[in-house]
């Protein structure tokens, strides 16, 4: 079974993606990785981020071990939709993405085009969203737990413009595909949007 979820920033992607994917013994690919990886590669080697014939070179180059190390933070996030608008890097990574996704015993993907692009076929497609301030506060609530001190307004608005690159750029746009389900989030715990993702999971399976 392959599983595609996609959807914006601090929707729940990874936290659904990751118990899906323990609950169903299915290995998960985070694609965001990725293109967090090739934008903090660039920015590391002082390469022009806005150059998509650079770009495509440093994805053609990305090796597992650019994928370690602190990438999940909000410099990367915003190194990365940068680097994603430029179709030389999203064509870089297909390939790597679709052998992932055609594991015998199935994968758990999520992204923003993995059910648009990636894997148009896959069994479940799940859009995940929540509203703009749900997922600031999210954010925020994160780095408050690891003791660091980040005003909402500005997680608002970096949330606010990561979403607006990655809806407007003509590659690979975050937009649901047509036979997504989409789970708005908003007013769900964690335990609730598993719940419901599970449901959708079962529903899916029985087709
Ligand atoms: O992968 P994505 O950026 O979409 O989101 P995430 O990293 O899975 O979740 C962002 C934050 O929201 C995490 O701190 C989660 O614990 C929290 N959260 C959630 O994922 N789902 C909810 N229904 C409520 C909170
Ligand atoms: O966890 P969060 O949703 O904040 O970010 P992420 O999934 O790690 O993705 C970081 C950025 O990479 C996104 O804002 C997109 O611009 C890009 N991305 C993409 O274009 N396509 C994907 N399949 C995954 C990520």
């Amino acid at each position: 079974m392959i599983i595609a979820i996609d959807g914006p920033a601090a929707a729940g992607k990874g936290t659904l993606a990751t118990r899906l994917a323990a609950r169903l013994g299915l290995p998960y690919l985070d694609t965001g990785l990725l293109y967090r990886a090739i934008g903090r590669t660039m920015a590391d080697a002082g390469a022009d981020l806005d150059d998509p014939e650079a770009a495509g070179l440093f994805a053609r180059a990305l090796r597992p071990e650019h994928l370690s190390g602190d990438l999940r933070g909000r410099e990367s996030g915003e190194l990365a939709s940068r680097v994603a608008v430029h179709p030389p890097v999203r064509e870089a990574l297909v390939a790597f993405q679709r052998d992932f996704a055609a594991r015998p015993e199935g994968a758990v993907l999520d992204g923003r085009d993995i059910g648009t692009v990636i894997c148009p076929d896959a069994d479940v497609k799940l859009f995940v969203t929540a509203s703009a301030e749900v997922r600031a506060r999210r954010r925020t609530d994160e780095l408050a737990a690891k003791g660091r001190a980040v005003d909402y307004e500005r997680i608002l608005a970096e949330v606010r413009e990561r979403d607006e690159r990655d809806s407007s750029r003509a590659a690979a746009p975050l937009k649901p595909a047509p036979d997504a389900v989409l789970l708005d989030t908003s007013a769900l715990g964690i335990d609730e949007a598993f719940e419901a993702a599970v449901r959708i999971v079962e529903t899916a399976a029985r087709r």
